[in-house]
């Protein structure tokens, strides 16, 4: 018998003891808790979003219904790698800024046509990926800034003439720590280049509205982050902190530096450091390839949520398919890497998205994730349900949902909760997955202490789940 069966055997002998029961589940590392009385406003999906993943057209081949059934967000574009003469980007020359503007533009038109934000990747408009590495063309070479002062202000001009500023943001630049794919040069050479930008940005009237980004290193905020401690104190000290402190975070697995409740605090306290004022925080990056799995999905969405932060997918795909299929929650039924098929079908995320930004409607209430950090659970309550989306973040065990403030649903001491348990079952950011999750039955649980425990028996790591129960009408 594992620790957790002991422990609800435990809860059954002195059900009646509340405060032996309240202090003994508190202690379980392996229980997350779901408070109804506690209510954190109307959802609004926010981290149904994610970068590239849309074809390069407009209107765009993938059905309108694909991206509002999840509730999409956000979406992020700037033509990467794209090879063909006339798509490589500033570097390669105007003509090759213009086939990278057009893929930027056709992806911005689709998240508004579907009710997203736009966001753009200026280092793909420049073409890191065609810049030629150490011998190349990187921004404020030799303390010349002159043509990279030309391409920002072709950029504001393009970006001012055809899109809706209010529904924008300029990420300033992509991962300069991430070397030598996105940056090759000093990371002091970049905040100059960070600095310079802003400052264009905000000189220019006409792109008011407009929203910038940054800093969007690749690596976790904290104290010895050499690219955050160098950027920070001086984008304070010269005035050009962005609308959004952006921040990636797909370090994997066990890292925990690479969660939600741990850079809250990490960035907290850089913020703190160089007083540094609070902004919106977007994880304009989440999730590493391995956690694209249902059990990964429902843990990220739990974890954003809870910090009010903004996010948008990773994306792990290459080639065409990095615009298409949606970072992986897409796929298609014959082949995902042949880019003119339209055969789309769900892959394992898109059903946890769906639920997501379908079906759970009403109001967000508190919740807290296990203290061990593989289990975080999202939930709302709505007029007529209850709903609990849960994520044992691709790991295995016996988990459980501590729901308290029973009331709050209408349900007395002594009473019953029927709740109907289902499972998300896609494997993978390939296999076809039904749109649909499986439904697990129902279980009985008797209300003591206004809080029932539901317990998740995670066998297959990437299982992610929804418990369900009925709202009570007062
Ligand atoms: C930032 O401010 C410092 C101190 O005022 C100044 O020396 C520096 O040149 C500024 N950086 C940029 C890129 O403008
Ligand atoms: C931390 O989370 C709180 C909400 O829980 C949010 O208001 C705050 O902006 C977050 N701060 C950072 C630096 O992420
Ligand atoms: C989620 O909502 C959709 C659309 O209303 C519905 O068809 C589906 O049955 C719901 N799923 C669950 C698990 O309740
Ligand atoms: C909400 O949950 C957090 C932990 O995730 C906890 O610190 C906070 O006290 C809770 N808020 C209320 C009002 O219960």
């Amino acid at each position: 018998m594992n620790t957790l069966s002991l422990l609800v055997a435990f809860l059954g002998l002195v059900g009646a003891n509340a405060d032996t029961v309240l202090e003994s589940r508190q202690t379980a590392a392996q229980t997350a808790y779901v408070d109804l009385r506690v209510t954190r406003g109307k959802p609004e999906h926010l981290a149904s979003g994610w970068i590239y993943g849309i074809p390069d057209n407009f209107p765009n081949q993938i059905p309108n219904h694909w991206y509002t059934d999840i509730g999409f967000r956000w979406g992020k574009g700037g033509g990467a790698q794209l090879g063909a003469v006339g798509q490589r980007g500033w570097v390669v020359g105007l003509d090759d800024y213009k086939g990278r503007f057009a893929s930027t533009l056709a992806n911005y038109k689709t998240c508004r046509a579907v009710g997203a934000d736009f966001h753009l990747y200026a280092h793909d408009l420049w073409g890191t990926d065609h810049a030629g590495g150490k011998g190349g063309k990187w921004p404020g070479d030799s303390n010349d800034f002159s043509d990279y002062d030309k391409f920002v202000k072709q950029l504001m001009t393009d970006v001012a003439a055809n899109m809706d500023l209010a529904h924008v943001t300029w990420d300033i630049w992509n991962e300069p720590d991430i070397q030598p794919y996105f940056w090759v040069r000093s990371a002091q050479q970049w905040v100059n280049m960070y600095i310079r930008t802003h400052k264009m940005i905000r000189a220019n009237r006409a792109l008011d509205a407009m929203k910038t980004s940054g800093p969007a290193i690749g690596f976790a905020p904290g104290p010895n982050n050499a690219y955050w401690t160098t950027w920070l104190p001086q984008a304070v000290s010269n005035n050009t902190i962005p609308d959004y402190y952006t921040l990636h975070l797909e370090g994997g697995l066990g890292d925990i530096t690479y969660d939600p409740d741990y850079t809250n605090t990490s960035l907290g306290q850089l913020l703190k450091k160089y007083g540094a004022p609070q902004r919106q925080v977007f994880v304009n990056e989440y999730a590493a390839a391995a956690e694209m799995v249902p059990s990964g999905y429902a843990w990220w969405i739990s974890r954003l949520e809870r910090h009010d932060t903004f996010g948008m997918l990773g994306n792990w795909l290459g080639g065409t398919r990095l615009h298409d299929l949606f970072g992986g929650l897409l796929t298609k039924k014959s082949n995902p890497a042949n880019y003119a098929a339209t055969d789309y079908a769900p892959a394992a995320g898109y059903p946890v998205y769906r639920y997501y930004g379908t079906n759970m409607t009403g109001l967000r209430v508190n919740t807290t994730g296990s203290a061990d950090r593989w289990l975080d659970v999202y939930g709302t309550i709505g007029s007529d349900k209850m709903r609990i989306l849960a994520g044992v973040k691709v790991h295995t065990g016996t988990y459980a949902v501590a729901v308290q403030g029973l009331s709050a649903a209408g349900y007395a001491s002594g009473s019953t909760v029927d709740v109907t348990a289902y499972s998300f079952d896609g494997t993978s950011t390939t296999a076809v997955a039904p749109v649909d999750p499986t439904n697990r039955g129902r279980t009985s649980y008797k209300v003591a202490n206004n809080a029932i425990t539901v317990v998740i028996h995670q066998t297959a790591s990437h299982t992610g789940w929804a418990y369900e129960f009925d709202v009570k009408k007062p």
